[in-house]
């Protein structure tokens, strides 16, 4: 690894699979994995959190939720606030997703309001960015990462993380290329750099997220906006999971 480069992180988004048996023995696996060369954070379904919290205690490897509700408390059957996700062992919460503002409806500005409330919370918004599929062939690609990204940050959080997600990557096999998530990673940088300044862009990590797997992690890290990934499907199997981590730690 590059002596000056950002210290990779990568999330596993496990959606709404595994049941709490299959939550505590990927944790078993992950920790007898030693020490890693990247941060680590595992975003389990809500009703998995204690036990993968629990699962987790004394090791470096964190749990997120994934979703938050922007209100402290109150009648919002089927939601989750800040507070019962740092009393459930949280640190971290995925804030716009795509699969949210598809099945959701969230709107950009949702996701700002879910990202203040999280750090309000103590807990790190990992929030999410990516255009479809028909946004990319209509050349809309850069106005959409733009117009995403300074819905959530304008009188957004303070203190964020990135992911880059292309929709028409999540769940299909077609990964980006390198090249085509360097430069949308080169762009997101240049705007974090309009919005926040050099010196804070230049620390910021910026994830990268859709069909990554062991096959394909190597490459895509050794490019210079990566700074690590956010994996659904793989990071299902304990195994795939440590490799792509592992990943991480190598120049290709
Ligand atoms: P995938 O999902 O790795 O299964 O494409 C990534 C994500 O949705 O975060």
């Amino acid at each position: 690894m590059s002596p000056n480069r950002r210290r990779p992180l990568v999330g596993g988004n496990w959606k709404m699979h595994f049941l709490r048996d299959d939550a505590t023995r990927f944790c078993d696996a992950l920790l007898a994995g030693g020490a890693l060369p990247a941060d680590v954070v595992l975003f389990p379904s809500f009703p998995l959190l204690h036990s993968v919290a629990e699962a987790l205690t004394g090791s470096e490897v964190g749990c997120g939720g994934q979703d938050i509700h922007p209100a402290d408390k109150g009648a919002h059957t089927g939601d989750v606030s800040g507070a019962q996700l740092v009393d459930a062992g949280c640190s971290w919460v995925l804030c716009g997703h795509s699969e949210r503002r598809h099945d959701h409806g969230e709107a950009d500005d949702l996701v700002r309001q879910k990202a203040v409330t999280a750090l309000r919370y103590g807990l790190t918004p990992l929030i999410c960015v990516g255009e479809t599929q028909a946004e990319r062939q209509a050349g809309r690609t850069f106005e959409v990462l733009e117009r995403q990204l300074r819905a959530a940050l304008t009188d957004g959080p303070a203190t964020f993380t990135l992911a880059y997600e292309p929709v028409w990557a999540i769940g299909t096999g077609e990964t980006a290329t390198p090249e085509i998530a360097q430069d949308a990673h080169a762009f997101l940088r240049g705007q974090l750099g309009d919005m926040l300044g050099e010196t804070a862009a230049e620390a910021k990590r910026i994830l990268y997220g859709g069909s990554v797997n062991p096959q394909n992690a190597a490459e895509l890290i050794s490019k210079p906006d990566l700074d690590g990934f956010l994996v659904g499907g793989a990071s299902l199997d304990p195994e795939k999971f440590l490799a792509i981590i592992r990943s991480c730690g190598s120049d290709t």
